[in-house]
């Protein structure tokens, strides 16, 4: 089943969670209203609120807190999405104008920080106090992430396992987040609370893995935006490790020159290197993980959907 399916299947309460979060971001404050118009209007894939409406499904809940809990996670991730583009300056995101670009720095950072507390006070409309410890902590570890991430900007020592241990943080925390508020409303027990935590970690790991062998492969969409800004994923770490002290010292030229043709060369190094074959191996096993993690948990048709969406992880081209 693609992931196009997928979202047909959950259309009723896709819808919902658009509703909810279109009457969330209303503000009297124009500029908030504005920006947030802005980024309402062009959603992107909603990835992280439809594994909280499914694994909910899937572990039998019946109520409706699962799609307003879908919504405080895609609220979340809208304003770190607003806050990391600032941090990386980038210009495009969905396909247009970043809100920085298009209103500034400033607004940017501040509408951010009013998604961010949106997000705990529809959160708490739902007084769950398990969800608020979860949230809270998810929250702080994406701030640790993103800081982690900075200060390792350019820093060619950066090792397979640090770039792992960042890409948890600023964007697997987030993932596992989704899945473990949807055991919690379930009232599922302790232990299966936590393999359903762990496999939104794995399935997270995952999916910044492929995001970050986009940034170099992927014809269809911008690229080059972790080169440009000294990010340095694990693409390039796997090149770096392979590599001799000569090479080595021409690809540490080539990430000193912030221009297309040094993007271009290393990005053919890069592919041709077994680079990107090695990234995708990794993420192949992590979405084997997940699924082994959780496949005991349930026998029925969702079961097979959120297989599907984790497949949709791993082959993903945007
Ligand atoms: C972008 O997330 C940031 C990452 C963690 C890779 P998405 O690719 O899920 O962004 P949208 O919401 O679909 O635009
Ligand atoms: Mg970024």
């Amino acid at each position: 089943m693609s992931f196009d399916v997928v979202k047909k299947m959950l259309k009723n309460e896709l819808e919902v969670l658009d509703t909810i979060i279109y009457n969330e971001l209303y503000s009297d404050v124009n500029l908030i209203k504005n920006i947030s118009d802005y980024i309402v209007s062009y959603g992107g894939k909603r990835i992280r609120p439809i594994l909280t409406i499914l694994m909910s499904k899937a572990l039998g809940y019946s109520g409706k807190n699962h799609i307003v809990l879908s919504a405080v996670i895609e609220l979340i991730h809208t304003a770190t999405l607003l806050h990391d583009d600032v941090v990386d300056n980038s210009d495009k995101r969905r396909g247009r104008l970043t809100v920085n670009k298009k209103w500034g720095n400033r607004e940017a950072i501040l509408v951010g920080d009013f998604l961010y507390t949106r997000a705990f006070q529809v959160m708490l409309n739902i007084k769950n106090f398990s969800v608020l410890d979860v949230i809270a902590n998810t929250t702080n570890k994406l701030s640790e992430g993103e800081v982690i991430q900075l200060v390792n900007k350019n820093n060619l020592f950066l090792d397979e396992k640090s770039y792992l241990e960042i890409i948890e943080r600023k964007t697997a925390v987030l993932f596992s987040a989704a899945t473990e508020i949807a055991a919690i409303i379930s009232s599922v027990s302790d232990n299966d609370k936590i393999s359903i935590s762990s496999f939104g970690l794995q399935l997270g790991i995952a999916y910044q893995l492929i995001d970050d062998i986009l940034d170099y492969n992927n014809y269809d969409k911008d690229v080059g935006n972790d080169f440009y800004e000294g990010i340095y994923t694990l693409p390039l770490i796997y090149l770096m490790k392979k590599s001799n002290e000569k090479e080595k010292k021409y690809i540490s030229s080539l990430l000193s020159n912030y221009d297309s043709e040094s993007f271009l060369k290393l990005r053919s190094l890069i592919l041709n290197s077994g680079s990107i074959d090695y990234v995708f191996n990794i993420a192949k096993q992590k979405i084997e993980k997940a699924t082994s993690l959780i496949s005991h948990l349930f026998s029925n048709d969702y079961k097979n959907i959120i297989i599907d969406l984790s497949n949709f992880v791993l082959n993903r081209k945007f």
